[in-house]
């Protein structure tokens, strides 16, 4: 931790879960458990309902609270959709965008992740652009061609200044909500693909500075290995997100 090029991001992603009074909560449990816990930045992602109320609750400390996706648009005739705007209105620093349950069931391209992503970073957001590959994906042996198609398709068009603001996570689809956690090893093979991915998009430097959070099954008991390779600056969380106490176990890794 002491020797860390980068700072690490710990993330939780909340999905379709809790109201504003479960999200309330959650916050009073979780604050007085990192309030000292200043070795990484601490990222919430409610569901839209509960941003407000996750804010408010958050003030004051540390966690900085995000959306779990959002429109690329300022304002428009787009029902159902949040844009960039609101979410900052809601109280948000961050966005998840490209999440791979938005790409399976809400068609989310990797087009439409470029115009969000750039969107987000036009409104003063920091997004945090998810990849990663399917399980017959990986198992066709695609998985660096796959990444290379989102990494490039979502970001390629980004200026060099853009891109030094966005969080990556590398989310293998095979291990989100499966208990099938990647190891170590598999997950930081991927993130070194990633790192030369943005190297050859952009400059050796800017490459080690991205910081990239794996996610998929991060449980207490196994971020410790995770974060010990030195290629995983983090961890986008899901499930065990959802706990007081799990999560801030994983914060403290
Ligand atoms: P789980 O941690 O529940 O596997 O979810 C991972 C995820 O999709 C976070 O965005």
């Amino acid at each position: 931790m002491e020797n860390r090029a980068r700072r690490p991001v710990i993330a939780g992603n909340w999905k379709m879960f809790k109201t504003r009074l479960e999200a309330r909560a959650f916050f009073e449990a979780f604050r007085p458990l990192v309030a000292e816990s200043k070795h990484c930045d601490i990222v919430v992602a409610p569901p839209f309902t509960a941003l407000a109320a996750a804010a408010e609750a958050a003030r004051g400390s540390a966690i900085g609270i995000g959306g779990q996706d959002m429109h690329w648009e300022r304002e428009g005739a787009f029902t159902g959709a949040i844009s960039a705007r609101m979410l900052i209105d809601a109280g948000c620093r961050y966005v998840i965008i490209g999440h791979s349950e938005r790409r399976q069931y809400f068609g989310e391209t990797d087009e439409t992740v470029a115009r969000k992503t750039k969107a987000a970073l036009e409104s003063g957001l920091t997004p945090i652009v998810c990849v990663g590959e399917t399980l017959a994906e990986r198992e066709a042996d695609r998985t660096n061609e796959i990444l290379k198609r989102q990494f490039e398709g979502g970001l390629g068009a980004l200026t060099a200044a853009e891109f030094s603001r966005i969080l990556l996570a590398y989310e293998p689809v095979w291990a989100i909500g499966t208990g099938r956690t990647a190891t170590p090893e598999i997950a930081a093979e991927a993130h070194g693909h990633i790192r030369k991915l943005a190297a050859a998009l952009f400059t050796l430097e800017q490459a080690s500075a991205l910081r990239i959070l794996y996610g998929g099954s991060v449980r207490p008991d196994n971020i410790k290995g995770l974060m010990a390779q030195a290629d995983i600056d983090g961890a986008l969380v899901g499930g065990a997100s959802l706990d007081a106490k799990s999560f801030a176990a994983i914060v403290n890794f």
